[in-house]
């Protein structure tokens, strides 16, 4: 059309998430044209592997060299897709400093160098947008930066990654661990590796990111605690149903007493709770501020297409920053400082489960322990687990205590005689 504005994208990663940006691109390039009053056209893609056999073949040229991509003088904003540190890390920053605004769903490098990045594009006045490193489709970047920036936020409260919630489905409705992960990979939400699922770093980068953001703060990945899901046990799951509690891995970033707490591990959360209901791959983040109170948001946290739907959001809002010839419309303030809470001081309730001798004064030497460390009992159940009832199954919940009182309970119960193993230990909301 004459006279129409032309904005060329250079797109790096044509996986699960590149395919979904650069079929919306070519083939949804009408409504594209419609949102941004431009024409956007998808320049040049990099991948691993030209001859690979793809979900959709874009018209415009395939290559391995980044630098035919970045360098590309019709290429005003680069797309990564590639995900992990390197080599995206150094293909972003080399963007930055060719002077090309950057969209990025990597959640690995924008918690580990976000604000130096941004630092950077500022300097060299172009625009870094990463909706979709956190929670997929679901708005929560923006959300943080532009509609609760009003609020102190005191709280944010999350499910954030969407393979380990699909496995924890899986697993309280009877699936295994493997059949759940197997099923995850195949469905596109796992990454590349899917121990950064599974062992927690992925909710950790993106607890990282909307922390950073919402605190003011610059955290770092090594600052939050961190537990995966991989030594979690089917029995827990019935025994936390017959309680009244799913088990979900949760991150939670939480101000209190002029510091932050950062943590993810796997929680017990009522049924009453909201976090209790999320299914399948979905995320669901519940954000505390002073002004606007509790809000949840809710919906994909996981797959190509939820995940394109931020990426080519934030290619719409960007060029519309480029039409009026701003960047860094909104910027993020990282000034607070907050120190975060060493975790050993952090409160909460627990669940153990003990394989104890099934003889008279067991229990009482449990509760002596309990007792010891000023640990106060909610409730305690006995289970028979073995035909020759020698062994049998204790279940205790407890009310709130520090983590390192309640680490100092569970040692003392692995030292002591009646106790066989100490099998779960978990925190529960
Ligand atoms: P993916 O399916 O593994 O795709 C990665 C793409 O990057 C592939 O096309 C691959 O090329 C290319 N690539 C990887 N390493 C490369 C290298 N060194 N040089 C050139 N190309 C390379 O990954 P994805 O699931 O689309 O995820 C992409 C990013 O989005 C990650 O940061 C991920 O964390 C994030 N994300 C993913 C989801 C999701 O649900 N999948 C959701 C939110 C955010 P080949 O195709 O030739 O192998
Ligand atoms: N692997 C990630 C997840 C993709 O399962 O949530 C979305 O960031």
């Amino acid at each position: 059309m004459a006279g129409t504005l032309r904005y060329g994208v250079g797109l790096l990663g044509l996986g699960t998430v590149g395919s979904q940006v650069a079929e919306r691109l070519e083939r949804g390039s009408e409504l594209v044209q419609r949102r941004t009053g431009v024409e956007l056209t998808l320049k040049r893609v990099l991948v691993r592997d030209t001859a690979k056999a793809r979900r959709f073949n874009p018209s415009a040229p395939l290559t391995l060299s980044a630098a035919e991509v970045i360098e590309d003088p019709e290429v005003d904003i680069v797309v990564e897709v590639i995900g992990g540190e390197a080599p995206a890390h150094d293909y972003l920053r080399r963007a930055i400093m060719a002077g090309k605004h950057v969209v990025t769903a990597n959640k690995e490098v924008m918690a580990k160098h976000g604000p130096d990045l941004q630092e950077l594009a500022l300097a060299q006045g172009v625009d870094i947008y990463f909706e979709a490193a956190v929670g997929g489709g679901i708005p929560l970047i923006s959300t943080f930066k532009i509609d609760l920036l009003a609020n102190e936020i005191n709280r944010i409260e999350a499910i954030i990654n969407g393979t380990t919630n699909y496995i924890l489905d899986g697993m309280s409705q009877g699936k295994t661990y493997d059949q759940a992960l197997d099923e995850a990979r195949g469905l596109g939400y796992a990454e590349a590796d899917p121990s950064s699922d599974v062992d927690g770093h992925d909710s950790v980068f993106k607890l990282c990111i909307m922390a950073s953001i919402a605190f003011s703060s610059r955290f770092h990945p090594e600052q939050v605690y961190r537990e995966g899901i991989t030594r979690l046990d089917p029995r827990d799951f019935g025994y936390a149903r017959d309680m009244g509690y799913a088990i979900k891995l949760v991150a939670e970033g939480r101000k209190h007493d002029g510091a932050i707490e950062l943590k993810v591990h796997p929680t017990l959360i009522p049924h009453a709770h909201l976090l209790s209901q999320v299914a399948g791959s979905n995320n669901a983040v519940v954000i505390d501020g002073d002004l606007v109170g509790s809000v949840l948001l809710y919906g994909q946290g996981a797959g190509g297409r939820p995940t394109a739907s931020a990426v080519v959001g934030d290619l719409i809002d960007l060029v519309h920053s480029m039409r009026k010839g701003v960047n860094n419309r909104i910027p993020m303030w990282f000034d607070r400082n907050y120190p975060v809470h060493p975790f050993a001081e952090v409160v909460s309730r627990a669940y153990f489960r003990m394989e104890v001798e099934d003889r008279p004064g067991v229990l009482a030497d449990i509760t002596t322990v309990f007792g010891k460390h000023q640990i106060s009992i909610d409730s305690i159940v006995q289970k028979s687990v073995d035909a020759t009832n020698t062994t049998a199954e204790l279940v205790v919940l407890t009310h709130p205590a520090a983590e390192k009182v309640l680490q100092g309970a569970r040692r003392d119960f692995e030292a002591l005689y009646c106790v066989r193993q100490v099998n779960a230990f978990l925190r529960v909301q």
